[in-house]
């Protein structure tokens, strides 16, 4: 008489495990660039982009604003210094001290919270934010997190809430690091469309980067 088939072992989640050891090279990435001093992307400036939008003609009336992966708090720190009510997240901690420090010398009041722009429901933002910016933080999200970023910022979005954010479009070279696929994946303008449900892109303007890079504007629906 045949035996019955033992109860097949399920082994490790292949896929989680991956997807774990992806959002660990990105967080030690990240760390190793602030441990090492300034960051490249550490200009200290910020961009006429979003100073378009908050001192140009048709800027917008100041209220509150979220910034996800908002680095030593430059933007941060500018948009409290226009009237903005500012919250700011950064996944890595000495960011976010440094951030602190930024706006405390501005004698600006932002809330910055070390945390995940894809685990909002993790920290204390209840929203509704009328402004969303991102500089350069959701093009190296992994893509496993970027519909929990998307929904994130979708439960607190006021209606008709803009998101300003620049990206790096799809990497030629591929990734720095084998592990961090999504950081070759980059962002396009497609993937948002289809990703951001409720939302419409507005408005798509190169940058001026030596790479293809991207401000992307998207509203949310009324
Ligand atoms: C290219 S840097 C830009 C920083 C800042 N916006 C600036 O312009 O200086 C991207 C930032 O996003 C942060 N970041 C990346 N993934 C994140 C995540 N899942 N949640 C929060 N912050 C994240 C990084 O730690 C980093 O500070």
């Amino acid at each position: 008489m045949n035996q019955p088939h033992a109860t097949p072992n399920p082994g490790p989640d292949l896929a989680s495990t991956r997807r774990d050891t992806e959002e660990e090279s990105v967080h030690r990435a990240l760390e190793g660039y602030y441990r090492t001093g300034k960051p490249p992307w550490d200009t200290g400036v910020t961009p006429p982009e979003l100073i378009d939008l908050v001192e140009g003609r048709g800027a917008l009336p100041p209220g509150r604003a979220l910034e996800l992966g908002c680095g030593t708090g430059t933007n941060a720190t500018y948009l409290a210094r226009h009237g903005w009510d500012v919250a700011a997240v950064d996944l890595i901690d000495r960011a976010v001290d440094q951030a602190r420090e930024k706006a405390a010398a501005a004698g600006v009041a932002v809330r910055l919270l070390h945390g995940d722009a894809t685990r909002l429901d993790e920290l204390d933002l209840p929203g509704p934010f009328d402004l969303f910016f991102d500089l350069s933080c959701y093009c190296g999200v992994p893509l496993h997190r970027r519909d929990a970023y998307a929904a994130g910022l979708t439960q607190r979005a006021a209606p008709g809430a803009l998101l300003l954010m620049f990206g790096y479009g799809p990497e030629p070279l591929g990734s720095p690091i084998p592990e961090v696929t999504s950081w070759a994946a980059g962002v396009t303008a497609d993937e948002l469309r289809a990703r951001f449900t409720g939302w419409e892109l507005i408005d798509v303007t190169p940058g001026t980067n030596s790479v293809p890079t991207f401000w992307f504007t998207l509203r949310r629906d009324a």
